[in-house]
């Protein structure tokens, strides 16, 4: 595919998709398409329809040269993203996180996020929440449940704890993009060793 945006692809750049959904991180996802970038990765940015919202959608196809996706296409319509390599689920709601361990796929983001599980693709997801929100206990088992079967989930301790109610702007510049792409590149080599 042609590089349309500011962005120069290889023509061999091995492809990552980032999936934003609908909290408040994703208005700065950008950041992590450029140091996905700055490591060589071709990066598609993703939103649920509800992310859609947090994003600036018009800068990001910029960035990427790639068309935002967040909905199903038409059946009979073609691809318009390269297949992906590696995913980053960033940020990742706690509605996303409980629906993918579910195998819901009433959103083009689940779709591929519980297809990856299947292909065995390097996934990394990062939740961002408040403290109430992520006590429930199908979050913890669900983030125990992804991390079973062979997801990277970054949360808790050393990471990113979750926040206090009404706190979750505040906390938007620890959001940890850079441990994101650092652990993708982990995840892919595991995956890479398991053949
Ligand atoms: C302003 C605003 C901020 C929100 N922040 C968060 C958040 O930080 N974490 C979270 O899990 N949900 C948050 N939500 C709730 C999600 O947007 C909601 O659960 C939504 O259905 C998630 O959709 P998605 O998982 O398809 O992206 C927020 C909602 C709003 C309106």
């Amino acid at each position: 595919m042609p590089a349309v945006g500011r962005y120069r692809k290889a023509m061999s750049a091995r492809v990552l998709y980032v999936i934003a959904c609908a909290a408040p991180p994703t208005s700065d996802v950008a950041r992590l398409v450029s140091l996905g970038q700055q490591r060589g990765w071709d990066v598609c940015v993703l939103t649920t329809p509800s992310g859609r919202r947090f994003a600036d959608v018009a800068a990001l196809a910029e960035l990427t040269g790639h068309p935002v996706r967040s909905e199903y296409k038409n059946p009979g319509e073609p691809d318009v993203l390269p297949p992906a390599d590696a995913i980053i689920v960033a940020p990742a709601t706690v509605n996303t996180i409980n629906k993918w361990a579910a195998g819901i796929c009433d959103t083009l983001a689940l779709g591929i996020l519980v297809e990856a599980i299947g292909r065995g693709l390097p996934v990394v997801a990062v939740p961002f929440s408040n403290r109430a929100h992520a006590a429930h206990p199908a979050f913890t088992e669900n983030v125990a449940r992804l991390r079973s079967w062979g997801v990277t989930v970054l949360s808790g301790p050393g990471v990113l704890p979750p926040h206090d109610p009404g706190s979750g702007d505040s906390q938007l510049r620890l959001f940890p993009w850079q441990q994101a792409i650092d652990a993708i590149a982990a995840a892919g080599e595991i995956s890479a060793s398991r053949g």
